[in-house]
């Protein structure tokens, strides 16, 4: 569409809002369009804190993957990596490793286009657009197959992405068909949005979000959300609020945990 910036891949719908989008809009980046700011705004307006949750998602992230780091995981799949910004999985486990190898995947093409930038020149990552729906896909990609060996442990980081797969196309099963992929030592990250705590902001929240993007979001209890760790042994402290997990000073723990409405764990294959 003429006045696009050149940056868009061709066929993307700019006047619909979009996930990933309305996402990078609640971290300060660059890669949305007005129907973008009007959802991330109208969400603000339900749930004003939405910004520093997605900002305390991220910075789980980051501390997740240099947890796993730490613990020995030198590659990375990232499924519902999202748009580039600060603190990219491949930076952060590269800072620890220049040799860690990253596998991106993302059914948004903007996010696919950006990371693919990025990345151009990096060996040890590369970016797909895949669906998470499709796991077996995923797993038997060229690329991801060039990048990872499943013989070998793996961090796999599904993070703020399960929430838009709906009950009905049933994500446990998806977890379950990647988790068998998985060698002995790999990890499960996962970040979901809950409605555990605070069930009537996270009905407007779905409600106001599900107007606008097509793509649903569905907030879960926490019981659902413990089902996708089947087969893993959680990590301390468990599952738990985005900023009770591992926090790098206990000054990052706000007063009411759950007013980021988002549970979080990290767990290992069961040995
Ligand atoms: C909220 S962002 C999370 C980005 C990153 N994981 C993080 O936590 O910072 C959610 C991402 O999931 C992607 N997504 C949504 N549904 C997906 C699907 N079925 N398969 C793959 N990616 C999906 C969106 O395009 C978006 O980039």
């Amino acid at each position: 569409m003429a006045g696009e910036p050149d940056w868009v891949p061709p066929g993307v719908d700019t006047q619909h809002a979009n996930s990933a989008r309305v996402y990078d809009y609640w971290l300060g980046g660059s890669h949305n369009f007005l129907a973008d700011q009007d959802l991330g705004r109208a969400i603000c307006a339900v749930d004003p804190i939405v910004r520093a949750g997605a900002r305390a998602n991220r910075a789980f992230l980051g501390r997740a993957v240099r947890f796993l780091a730490a613990a020995g995981i030198r590659q990375f799949l990232d499924i519902g990596s999202g748009i580039p910004t600060q603190g990219n999985v491949h930076e952060v486990a590269q800072q620890a490793d220049p040799a860690a190898r990253v596998a991106y995947a993302d059914i948004d093409p903007v996010a696919i286009a950006h990371s693919q930038a990025i990345l151009a020149g990096n060996e040890n990552a590369a970016a797909i657009q895949a669906d998470l729906r499709d796991p077996e896909k995923i797993l038997a990609h060229d690329a991801i197959g060039r990048l990872i060996d499943f013989s070998q442990p793996l961090g796999l980081l599904l993070v703020a992405v399960l929430h838009f797969v709906a009950d009905a196309e049933d994500p446990w099963r998806i977890v379950t068909t990647l988790r068998d992929a998985l060698a002995p030592g790999s990890y499960l990250v996962v970040g979901q949005g809950t409605n555990a705590d605070k069930p009537q902001v996270a009905q407007a929240f779905e409600k106001v979000y599900n107007r606008s993007v097509s793509t649903q979001i569905r907030m879960r209890p926490r019981a659902d959300i413990l089902r996708f760790f089947d087969g893993f042994d959680l990590v301390d402290p468990g599952l738990v609020y985005v900023s009770q997990w591992r926090p790098d000073s206990p000054g990052d723990v706000p007063g009411d945990p759950s007013q980021f409405g988002n549970l979080v764990g990290v767990a290992r294959t069961l040995s």
